[in-house]
């Protein structure tokens, strides 16, 4: 099939017995001890996942993973902070991220001493030399309790390779981002739902041959919770950056701009000011007129996904990924559907 992505499909529906859509059950697993309520994942970007923004997900049955673009020292009082503010909630999950240096492997080990489990090796380009050997590294550790996410990949032969060194969770999604300049400033990308089809068929082909449990997180692109549903068909829970931007939980202040129009910032993690320099920019920085808590826009993705899977007659993910099934659809089809 050739390439395809958001606005290029709509979701068939399909005979239904489902009565009540909040009988819906929407949860999700990204290991086997996390379970979320709302398969929904802050970006770990700066102008995103601080500390008030994973004990926000979490509490609401979601999950943050916190950003990497600061010290060790910090990265552990966001971590220890994070945990404070969510308190004594069910799904006690606050996930970190790292890079792939050599002062990375001293951030992964001061974060697992302070408790911390899910980690996210988070790079531009995840099908890398580099995070093979950082997978590796913790691999050769035998910590039977931490969960790595890698990424980010848009290819079957990444999803086998990210596998096969170590990974239990694939971050799908290379250029979607509403703040990523890649496919502009490099020609590099692939359209999300066929990267998202492709690694899929892989993780199929492992947790069924082999017994795993590999896991896919959905990143980027997402402008709408029908984007989210669809990207449901082949990932385990979606990462949400744009779409939560500019909410009171993502880090940085609220300013008033002339017109006494309130607003945050929210930028792209290899954009000049996210680095510090002018090198190899492939993200901006946006402004987002203030929206509140991001507890009212987790609601409606609630509401709509519940709605999506009644839809197809499903009561769980696992039978949305079974009778979802995408339809192809003309420019003139993408503009009566508004997408
Ligand atoms: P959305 O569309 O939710 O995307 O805003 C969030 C995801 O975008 C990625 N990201 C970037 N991609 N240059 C890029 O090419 C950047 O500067 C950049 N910053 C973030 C990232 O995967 C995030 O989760």
């Amino acid at each position: 099939m050739n390439s395809y992505t958001f606005s290029d499909v709509l979701i068939e529906p399909k005979y239904s017995s489902i009565e009540s859509r909040s009988n819906v059950d929407i949860s999700t697993n990204i290991d086997i001890s996390t379970v979320l309520r709302l398969p929904i994942i802050s970006a770990n970007m700066k102008t995103i996942t601080g500390p008030k923004m994973a004990a926000t997900m979490t509490m609401h049955g979601g999950l943050g993973i916190l950003h990497r673009f600061n010290t060790i020292e910090e990265a552990l009082m966001d971590y220890r902070e994070a945990n404070l503010l969510e308190g004594d909630h069910v799904n006690k999950n606050i996930a970190v991220s790292i890079g792939v240096q050599e002062g990375d492997k001293k951030r992964f080990d001061k974060l697992y001493d302070i408790g911390a489990r899910i980690f996210c090796i988070d790079v531009a380009h995840g099908h890398h030399v580099l995070v093979k050997n950082m997978l590796q590294w913790i691999v050769t550790k035998g910590l039977f309790d931490v969960t790595l996410i890698a990424g980010n990949i848009a290819t079957s032969a990444a999803a086998y390779d990210l596998i096969e060194w170590g990974a239990n969770v694939l971050k799908v999604g290379i250029g979607p981002g509403s703040v990523c300049q890649t496919r502009q400033r490099t020609g590099v990308g692939v359209p999300q739902l066929y990267a998202l089809e492709q690694c899929k068929a892989i993780v199929d082909h492992f947790n069924v041959i082999n017994n795993s449990n590999i896991k896919i997180i959905a990143d980027g692109g997402i402008t709408s919770v029908g984007d989210i549903a669809k990207s449901l068909k082949f990932a385990d829970a979606v990462m949400l950056g744009g779409f939560i931007s500019g909410t009171a939980e993502t880090p940085g202040n609220v300013y008033k701009d002339p017109n006494g129009q309130y607003y945050k910032v929210y930028g792209g993690s290899a954009s000049g000011e996210n680095k510090g320099d002018n090198k190899f920019v492939e993200g901006m920085m946006k402004t987002i007129p203030f929206r509140g808590k991001v507890k009212y826009i987790l609601r409606e993705i609630s509401d709509g996904l519940k709605s999506s899977f009644s839809y197809v007659g499903a009561n769980n993910l696992k039978e949305f990924q079974e009778k979802c099934e995408f339809i192809h659809i003309s420019g003139g089809g993408a503009k009566e559907s508004k997408i």
